[in-house]
């Protein structure tokens, strides 16, 4: 590969709209810590979930522009709205590997599910897309695969709310109905939720386990850099640096230290314009 971020010791860049996408950062970190990661998450824009194909696909690919603009090896979209209608796109555009979390998230879910009933929460645009039903059926036809859309959960945690007797009314009320069926794994189609995973395990009962994409994807990420050969040597001790296209406030810290990540450094930076 050739291009502004093939080296070894150029940076994975990860985005999200906001947040959530630490929970995959700090999976990177255990897989990789060798790796200089570069995250962005834009929170002036936050929550990207319920906008429309057009908008997710022209925010994500400013963002994606900006990090490999700033030497990026490779592009983890670490936001499953903008992985469900965003991704294609992406890889056509920019000259970068780019990887995605619905994917790992399907992998998650089939590697789990005995009973064959899979749920799957996110946003309106993740469950709009219908992208975890085809990646679910694509790789088991006969799977079962109840869909919901959450779309207060994004603001309630980018709110810091994550023990809160309002978030619980809100999980009781999308996720009351999965205790009365035989779903057996519920896959977080959205990177805010793993910060809310105990809320949603008390809110769906102890038969249902909670799946995510974090693990998996770290594991693609570091088979594709090692393919590639853009692996870093494992003696290296890798950074991480935290941007935002916003001041983030305290929850910031919440998260990080919820995630053991070190937060102590955080850079704003503004979009430019598409193409600029
Ligand atoms: N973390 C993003 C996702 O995985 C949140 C989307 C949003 O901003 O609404 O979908």
């Amino acid at each position: 590969m050739s291009g502004p971020g093939a080296k070894w010791s150029a940076p994975v860049a990860v985005f999200d709209s906001g947040i959530g996408g630490l929970t995959v950062v700090s999976a990177l970190r255990r897989v990789l810590p060798a790796e200089n990661i570069v995250y962005l998450g834009d929170t002036a824009r936050v929550p990207y979930g319920g906008k429309s194909r057009e908008t997710i696909e022209r925010y994500s690919a400013e963002i994606a522009q900006m990090l490999v603009a700033g030497g990026a090896k490779m592009v983890v979209v670490a936001c499953n709205s903008a992985t469900a209608l965003a991704l294609p796109r992406l890889r056509e555009k920019l000259p970068v590997p780019v990887e995605g979390v619905i994917a790992p998230g399907v992998a998650a879910a089939l590697e789990a599910t005995r009973s064959g009933h899979v749920a799957v929460i996110g946003t309106k645009a993740t469950i709009g897309s219908g992208a975890y039903e085809q990646g679910l059926r694509a790789a088991r036809p006969d799977i079962r695969v109840t869909s919901l859309a959450c779309p207060l959960l994004v603001p309630l945690i980018e709110e810091g709310l994550l023990d809160d007797p309002v978030t619980g009314a809100v999980l009781e009320r999308y996720l009351a109905p999965l205790r009365s069926t035989d779903v057996d794994t519920l896959v977080l189609g959205c990177t805010h939720y793993p910060l809310l995973a105990p809320a949603i395990a008390r809110a769906v009962g102890p038969s249902i386990g909670l799946v995510d994409s974090a693990a998996n994807c770290a594991a693609v990420v570091a088979r594709l850099l090692s393919a590639r050969g853009l692996a870093a040597p494992g003696t290296a001790a890798g950074s991480l640096q935290l941007g935002f296209t916003d001041p983030p406030d305290r929850f910031l810290e919440v998260a990080g230290s919820a995630l053991g990540l070190d937060t102590a450094s955080v850079t704003v930076r503004a979009v430019p314009p598409l193409g600029q």
